[in-house]
Order: structure tokens, then C-alpha cells, then sequence
């Protein structure tokens, strides 16, 4: 080290003073008597906008390769670790939500007059988290007249508008899936086969119904409905056409490209060059499940804390946050995609040539 820069000290390195002076309980300024529990609740919600940072800053990265067209299996492999890292953090913010709740409501109470109008609704950082993702203004719950972004500066509002004009991660993952080499299986129709596969699925699943010498002739008729229900869905989103119905009136977002794209991630994920491809779908699948899950348990907590109270930020308090937990779900068109899935055993198998090239190089030697 060079003798004249300064010695690093874990105290400053860290910015200790800075972080530790940090929590100013407002019962402390205001009240004849601190709430205790103020503490708490300050520091709670600073860990968690910590580590929203983080989050973002893996997220950045991510959509950092993506923009770059730096998508190459190994970059997949970087991609899915950043993914791998923010799971693991979300299972810590959906931890955490039972230390608050070792604060009872009575000793809530006793300090939340005066943090009107102030909420965790004004949070930059989540919301930069939530478009980041890919979740759209279309998409979201509204309470009264007040926008999500009311609260921002203008340069806030600018970061989270110009990344919900395309450059989420969704939208990312959505173009790459679109342009993927993967269904172009020289001479192997992948489509006619699967769908030859699902027919078949589908039929032993009638025959098993019909056959059943148990069952009374109306449930019969009731699952041989249900059956068909699912059974046109497929059909929906295998056929290019019917595809664009979907796409029309907003049930799907993904180019039907991607779509196929995605099936064939998943139905063939045993195959080396998917592994990554298939871990890279799961990952965002299990960050959009977690990220219901913390939504439930904040508005869980927030029933406890509140009963049928409105929030101090002006919504309906818990009835506004499950209906977020509800509907602001980013890759739900991933979760469509697992409608697609068969049985292992049923998949059309691949030829030995397709699989060759789906292999790593020390596997195609034998
Ligand atoms: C006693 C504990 C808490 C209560 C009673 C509570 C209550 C609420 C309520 C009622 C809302 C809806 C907006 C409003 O009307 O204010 C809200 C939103 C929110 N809160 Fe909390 N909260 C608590 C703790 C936390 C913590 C620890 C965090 C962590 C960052 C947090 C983050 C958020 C976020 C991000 C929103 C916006 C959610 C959305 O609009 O989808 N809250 N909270």
C-alpha cells in the first residue's frame, strides 16, 4: 500500500457515523415520553431500503449485459448468480417482517400520528424495483387520485418513465427469447410433434374420465368440459393466430416467438446448452413469487397493526395492499407458459442430431 494514502479504518470505510446518526425517532422530539418501539421501525425500514439498493444494483447489472447483446451462455450463468443473490435477499425481507411485528400495535400506535403523511408508498427504491422488473403503470392498483410517482422529483420520475418505456427487465428477457436460435431444429418439427404429444395427453386424460366405472355420469360430462377448457387454451397459444387474440386483448405480452421460445426452455431443460436458459425463466419466476409473498406478509402485518384503519399514506391500508399482492405479478406470462408443460415421459424425443448439438462438446464425442 502506498505509504501516503490513508490507512482504511472499518469505523469511516464503512461511513459508521454517518449510518448510526441516521435514526431520529420522532416521539423523541415530540413526546413527553419516547415510544420505545420508534427505533425499531426506523431501523427496519432503512435495512430494507439497503438492501433495495442492492437489489437494483443487481438488476442493473443483469439488464446491463442484456442491453450490451452480451448474451452469451456464460453471461446467462453471471445473470442467473445476480438472480440467485436477490432471492436470497428477498427471503431475508420476507424474515424480517416478523422482527416488526414483535411490536405490538398498542406501542404502534403510540408514535404512528406522527408520521402522517409519510409511507412506505413513497419509496423510490421500491418502485424503481418494481419497474426495473417490468411491472407497468397499466398494470397497477390505484387508490384515489394519487399517482405512484406523485411524490418524486422530477429526475425520479424521468429514471422510472424511461425504464417502463422498454427497458425492463422483462423486457429484455422478452427480446432475447424473441430472437433465440433455439426452435430452429433443422428438420425437426417441433410444433407438430408436441402438439401430436398434448392430443394424446389429452386423450388418455378422457379415457381415464369416461372409464372410471365410479363416477357419476354429470362429473363426467363437468371434467370432459374442463378438459376441453384447457385443452383450447393450448391450442390458443400453440397457433400463431390465435396467439395474436391473446396478445390483442392483453392477456399475454410475450412475441409468440418468445412464447415458443420459453416452451421449448422448458420442456427440453434437461438438454446441457438449456440448463442456464431454464435456470435464468425459474429465477425470475421465483423473484416474482417472493415478491408476492412479501407483499401478502406486508399487508398481513399491516391487518395486525391496523385492523380496518387507512394508511397514513391515504389508501385503504390492507384491502390496497392485497389487491397489489393480487395483481402486480411481473412474469405471469411465464406462469402461462407452465399451462404448456406434459409429463417427461411424454415429450417428443429429439433426434440424435438436435441432441448433438444441444450437448457440451465432451459429451458429443461418444
Ligand atoms: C408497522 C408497520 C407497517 C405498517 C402498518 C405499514 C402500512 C402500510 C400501508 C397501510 C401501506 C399502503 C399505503 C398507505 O396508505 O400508507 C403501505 C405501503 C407500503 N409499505 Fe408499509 N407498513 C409497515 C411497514 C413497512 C416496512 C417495514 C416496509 C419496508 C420497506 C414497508 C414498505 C411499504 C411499501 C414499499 C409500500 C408501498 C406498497 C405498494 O404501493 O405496493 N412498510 N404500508
Amino acid at each position: 500500500m502506498d505509504n501516503n494514502s490513508e490507512q482504511v479504518h472499518y469505523h469511516s470505510y464503512l461511513q459508521l457515523d454517518q449510518i448510526l446518526s441516521a435514526q431520529k425517532p420522532r416521539s423523541e422530539e415530540l413526546l413527553i415520553k419516547p415510544a420505545h418501539d420508534e427505533t425499531l421501525f426506523i431501523i427496519i425500514h432503512q435495512v430494507y431500503e439497503l438492501w433495495f439498493k442492492q437489489i437494483i444494483h443487481e438488476l442493473k447489472a443483469i439488464m446491463a449485459m442484456f442491453t450490451e447483446g452480451n448474451i452469451d451462455e456464460r453471461n446467462i450463468g453471471i445473470a442467473v448468480a445476480h438472480l440467485d443473490r436477490i432471492i436470497e435477499i428477498q427471503k431475508l425481507l420476507i424474515q424480517q417482517v416478523r422482527v416488526l411485528e414483535t411490536m405490538s400495535s398498542l406501542d404502534f400506535l403510540e408514535f404512528r400520528n406522527l408520521l402522517f403523511p409519510a409511507s412506505g408508498f413513497q419509496s423510490f427504491q421500491f418502485r424503481l424495483v418494481e419497474v426495473l422488473l417490468g411491472l407497468k403503470e397499466s398494470d397497477r392498483i390505484t387508490y384515489g387520485k394519487t399517482h405512484y410517482q406523485d411524490f418524486f422529483t422530477d429526475e425520479q420520475k424521468r429514471e422510472l418513465n424511461d425504464i417502463e418505456e422498454g427497458g425492463s427487465l422483462f423486457e429484455c428477457v422478452a427480446q432475447w427469447l424473441d430472437r433465440t436460435p433455439f426452435l430452429n431444429l433443422k428438420g425437426f418439427n417441433f410444433l407438430e410433434q408436441y402438439r401430436h404429444a398434448v392430443h394424446e395427453m389429452f386423450n388418455e386424460q378422457r379415457e381415464t374420465i369416461v372409464k372410471d366405472p365410479l363416477m357419476p355420469y354429470q362429473e363426467k360430462e363437468q371434467r370432459l368440459d374442463m378438459i376441453l377448457g384447457s385443452e383450447s387454451f393450448f391450442y390458443q397459444l400453440l397457433d400463431e393466430q390465435e396467439y395474436q387474440k391473446l396478445l390483442d386483448d392483453g392477456v399475454m405480452k410475450l412475441s409468440y416467438n418468445a412464447v415458443m421460445a420459453s416452451l421449448l426452455i422448458n420442456l427440453y431443460q434437461d438438454e446441457p446448452i438449456l440448463h442456464m436458459p431454464y435456470n435464468l425463466l425459474d429465477r425470475l419466476l421465483q423473484i416474482d413469487e417472493l415478491f408476492t409473498t412479501w407483499r401478502y406478509r406486508h399487508a398481513q402485518m399491516t391487518k395486525g397493526m391496523l385492523g380496518k384503519k387507512p394508511g397514513t399514506g391515504g389508501s385503504s391500508g390492507h384491502d390496497y395492499l392485497r389487491s397489489t399482492a393480487d395483481h402486480h405479478h411481473v412474469f405471469k406470462d411465464f406462469h402461462n407458459i407452465t399451462t404448456l408443460l406434459i409429463p417427461r415421459s411424454a415429450l417428443p424425443e429429439l433426434p440424435k442430431s438436435i441432441r448433438k448439438e444441444l450437448g457440451y462438446y465432451y459429451t458429443q464425442k461418444h
